[in-house]
């Protein structure tokens, strides 16, 4: 069964960062626009493959915020969060994959696990990391 609203964003995922909580409420909008592109055209590889892209390209300068985000804190779980974003990635790649393999099926399972993937991500990386970052942000101020 369709369902249109697998993707919908909710406030219980905002981590207080505004720029962070925008472009993870842009990612679920682009999460949405890809199943509902293979929903409308699972026969068209190419309209397909162009969703991909741009939830590709959303998706690495979000990480890449993010990264640069930690650097400047120098935050201590760097490494272990950029293995997760890297992760997400190949697994976008590999719809791209299952799509040149004609396999949307198995691409719409792909999204449902990104989905609850970005959603643990967001509530226990994410949130860890903007906290650390306002209460530095808090030390700077009393100490400066
Ligand atoms: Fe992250």
């Amino acid at each position: 069964m369709y369902d249109c609203e697998l993707f919908q964003w909710s406030d219980d995922y905002l981590t207080g960062n505004d720029v962070i909580d925008k472009e993870h409420q842009y990612l679920f909008s682009l999460l949405q626009k890809v199943f509902d592109v293979i929903s409308q055209f699972g026969g068209d590889q190419q309209i397909i493959m162009d969703s991909l892209d741009t939830l590709l390209d959303f998706t690495e300068s979000h990480f890449r915020d993010e990264e640069l985000m930690m650097r400047y804190y120098h935050y201590a779980d760097y490494e272990n969060h950029r293995e997760k974003h890297d992760l997400m990635i190949s697994q976008v790649e590999e719809m791209q994959k299952q799509i040149s393999e004609t396999d949307p099926i198995r691409t719409t399972e792909i999204l449902r696990f990104l989905k609850i993937w970005m959603i643990n991500h967001i509530l226990k990386e994410d949130t860890k990391l903007v906290q650390l970052a306002a209460n530095a942000d808090t030390n700077q101020q009393s100490s400066g």
